[in-house]
């Protein structure tokens, strides 16, 4: 099951650069074809080999190749079109906008009517959970300003949210209020949003859920507190979105976090997450049309012509429309249903392993995705030993602890017994550690007592050095 870490590619910086060269210019002659299908399919085939294993958390969300096999055949035929220049391209307009109204209708749109009946609910389709995150928040901030005069916009944040937020509040001059979190340490707190709500505050958000505890925020409370203050409420669905409603509809304890709550004004939810579409799409979907005209761009006085595009990207692959259209399509409600029910099993199954072990904790009351700390030995140790076993957690701080975002590759049978015998020895050895300080907690976890400003300045330096050798040859 598990790759052989000594040929695989995982976790190497250039593994790839003596078996196959390395092109620092346009060769003067192409290379075969048959030569670059043979070195994709190869490189390919070592790094799926990686999470095949259903060791590694997140990221592969449905993890089945054939379903990927069919998604890339829908995708080849409108790989090359600019979804962009619509007159050419129509099918981009039937998949997005049919993108579009399944994901309004998962969740709850038709319960606006109820509400809110001057809204019409819409939608866009985004490059991303951050693309869509970003472009929900220079709506915000440009109907803010038009509407309300607003020059020096706010944000109330919960800390746990994702720092897409943060990117597009330094992208478009928002102020950002942090909001601590509750009594249970993964879900904001209320009380401090609607306390730090002001004259400025354009939207607040919740996570349904967050990334680092998969956990919701109390997105009715949140709801209310923002209907009745008259400002925007963002739910970012980007990760929970296409698997929380499965959840409910499976009868586990799934809170309302969708537009049947009348102060809920935009939904990020990722079709490339749990919609199980290729990488590049997620939808960002507006209660009111009113709110979604405010991330467009329009220029009427370009000498190339008139320009105008619904958000940040100019041109789009028609490809990935196709992709995500078919995965829709092909899975339906009962597919995704299934798939959904496999994953809340696998991971209810897992956090009953962690609760096994009374040195270990889980945090908040999650589902899908969970993280787990100790208060005995620092968890990274935990970590370490996992790693050893082929394991990939996400790790986190404040405090520190790991996570599991539980996806298809887990419910493969033997993972859960997998994991359950090596946690059982990696509790063992973080008892009694080779050293006192665990190898992995400096790459992921919290510098001890908190960062001091030489540490971070540290931090930032090795984060700036990863990005620069992700583009760079060796
Ligand atoms: C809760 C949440 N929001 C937003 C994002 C950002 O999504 P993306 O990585 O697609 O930009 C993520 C990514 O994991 C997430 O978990």
């Amino acid at each position: 099951m598990a790759s052989d870490s000594e040929s695989s590619p995982v976790g190497k910086d250039f593994p790839y650069a003596e078996r196959y060269g390395v092109l620092r210019a346009i060769p003067e002659e192409g290379l075969e074809r048959a030569a670059i299908l043979s070195q994709i399919a190869e490189m390919a085939r070592g790094e799926d080999a990686f999470w095949e294993t259903g060791k590694c958390s997140g990221t592969m969300y449905r993890g089945d190749l054939d379903h990927y096999e069919f998604l890339a055949e829908c995708f080849a035929p409108f790989a090359h079109v600019n979804a962009l220049q619509r007159d050419m391209c129509p099918s981009a307009t039937r998949f997005e906008g049919e993108i579009i109204a399944m994901a309004l209708d998962l969740m709850h749109a038709a319960a606006v009517a109820g509400h809110h009946p001057a809204d019409e609910p819409c939608g866009s389709v985004t490059g991303g959970g951050t693309d869509s995150i970003v472009t929900a928040l220079l709506a915000y901030r440009n109907s803010a300003r038009s509407e309300r005069g607003i020059e020096v916009p706010n944000i109330v944040l919960p800390r746990t949210a994702h720092p897409a937020f943060h990117k597009g509040c330094h992208m478009f001059g928002i102020e950002v209020v942090n909001a601590p979190v509750g009594a249970d340490i993964t879900k904001v707190d209320v009380d401090f949003v609607a306390d730090n709500i002001d004259d400025n505050t354009i939207a607040v958000v919740g996570s349904a859920g967050n990334y680092p505890y998969g956990t919701i925020d109390p997105i009715d409370q949140l709801a209310e507190i923002a209907e009745q203050r008259g400002v925007g409420l963002h739910v970012d669905g980007c990760l929970g979105g296409f698997i929380l409603p499965w959840g409910e509809e499976l009868g586990y304890d799934v809170p309302i976090f969708d537009f049947r709550l009348p102060g809920v004004t935009t939904i990020s939810a990722d079709t490339h997450k749990y919609g199980y579409g290729f990488k590049g799409t997620s939808t960002l979907l507006f209660r009111s049309k009113e709110l979604r005209k405010h991330q467009y761009f329009l220029m009427t006085d370009w000498p190339g012509g008139k320009y105008f595009s619904p958000g940040l990207a100019g041109s789009r692959s028609g490809g990935l429309l196709a992709a995500t259209w078919a995965s829709m399509a092909s899975l339906g409600r009962n597919g995704y249903r299934e798939i959904a029910r496999q994953i809340f099993e696998t991971a209810f199954a897992m956090q009953e392993i962690v609760r096994g072990h009374r040195e270990l904790r889980i945090l908040g009351d999650p589902t899908f995705c969970f993280s787990f700390n100790s208060d005995e030995f620092d968890i990274y140790h935990v970590n370490d030993f996992m790693r050893q076993r082929g394991w990939r957690f996400n790790g986190q701080q404040y405090p520190n602890a790991i996570h599991m975002c539980v996806t298809g590759p887990q419910t493969q049978p033997g993972v859960v017994e997998a994991f359950a015998s090596d946690l059982a020895e990696a509790v063992g050895y973080a008892k009694d550690p080779p050293s006192p300080e665990p190898f992995s907690g400096a790459v992921y976890g919290g510098v001890p007592g908190g960062p001091t400003p030489e540490a971070d300045d540290f931090i930032r330096d090795v984060m700036v050095g990863l990005l620069d050798k992700m583009q760079s040859v060796p």
